[in-house]
């Protein structure tokens, strides 16, 4: 145990790492030595070598890195899957603690907090795909009259920051892609910072979400969803480091986009 846990009252922490740079048989020994039964049978069932390895690395990860805040063995976290596949601790219960994870390539990213709603999406950008399309069937018609507006190099970048920023709210409600994804509306070009619009289909306001949007290289994009309590906004501080090997080092996010802090009522 490594950290103090009582800073994630103000903070909300990000561990990353790259799952195609621990190639060393011996440390991914040391990884499968901390799967549970479930884990292991299902990391058997994984025929892709790329999805299996990143699965591997994905489970060290979390487990360590969740016993930098307590003192659990990583081996020893019980997790269940909710019914929309979200993964939660179940045992050890009452650590006060809650994570999301999001994977792409060159980057696993473990979000960390004290327990409030909060989701994790990486996208790595290399992936080819026709961007004015896909917003146009899947984004909200400002989304895609907003990117439509981009010059031609900046496109790209824009629309996987629309998509990261949808999936990491999705994630943090867990409901994954059963919400409406058009109904979840982020406009980045504005002078005031990142604008929100949460629709009536999602139940939701959108004044009681933080979002950052971050370059974490030039190909890959990491945003953040956390839900709001009464206090400031928290911070959001990532560290890089693989699992079991040397001690991670505090990295610097580069923020692409931010909503702006939200005034807090003192009564
Ligand atoms: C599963 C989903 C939650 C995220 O999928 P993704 O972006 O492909 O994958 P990520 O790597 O970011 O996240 C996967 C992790 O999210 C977690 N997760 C799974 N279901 C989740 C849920 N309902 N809520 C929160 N987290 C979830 C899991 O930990 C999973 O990793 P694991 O299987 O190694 O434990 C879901 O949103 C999805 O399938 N999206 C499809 C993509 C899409 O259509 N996006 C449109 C955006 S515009």
């Amino acid at each position: 145990m490594s950290f103090d846990a009582s800073r994630l009252a103000h903070e909300a922490h990000v561990w990353l790492t790259s799952a195609e740079a621990i190639t060393d048989e011996a440390i991914l020994d040391r990884y499968r030595r901390l799967l549970s039964h479930e884990e292991a049978a299902h990391l058997g069932e994984i025929g892709s070598n790329r999805v299996r390895h990143q699965y591997l690395v994905t489970r060290a990860l979390v487990r360590t890195t969740l016993s930098r805040y307590v003192e659990v063995a990583p081996e020893d976290w019980v997790f269940e899957i909710s019914a929309r596949g979200r993964p939660e601790i179940a045992e050890p219960s009452g650590m006060g603690l809650r994570f999301n994870v999001s994977h792409t390539r060159g980057v696993v990213a473990c979000l960390v907090t004290d327990g409030i709603d909060a989701g994790v999406d990486v996208e790595n950008m290399e992936r080819s795909r026709d961007v004015r399309g896909l917003a146009e069937r899947r984004f909200a018609v400002e989304e895609a009259a907003e990117l439509k507006a981009c010059a031609a190099e900046g496109e790209k970048n824009h629309f996987f920051g629309l998509w990261t920023l949808k999936e990491a709210y999705l994630k943090a409600r867990g409901q994954g892609i059963t919400l409406p994804l058009r109904s979840v509306v982020f406009l980045l070009s504005g002078h005031e910072g990142l604008q929100v619009r949460l629709d009536p289909p999602l139940e939701d306001r959108a004044a009681d979400w933080q979002f950052g949007l971050f370059e974490l290289s030039s190909s890959v994009l990491m945003a953040v969803a956390l839900a709001r309590g009464a206090g400031p906004d928290r911070r959001i501080v990532a560290w890089r480091g693989d699992p079991l090997l040397g001690q991670a080092t505090r990295t610097p996010l580069t923020e692409v986009a931010s909503t702006p802090s939200r005034p807090v009522v003192v009564s």
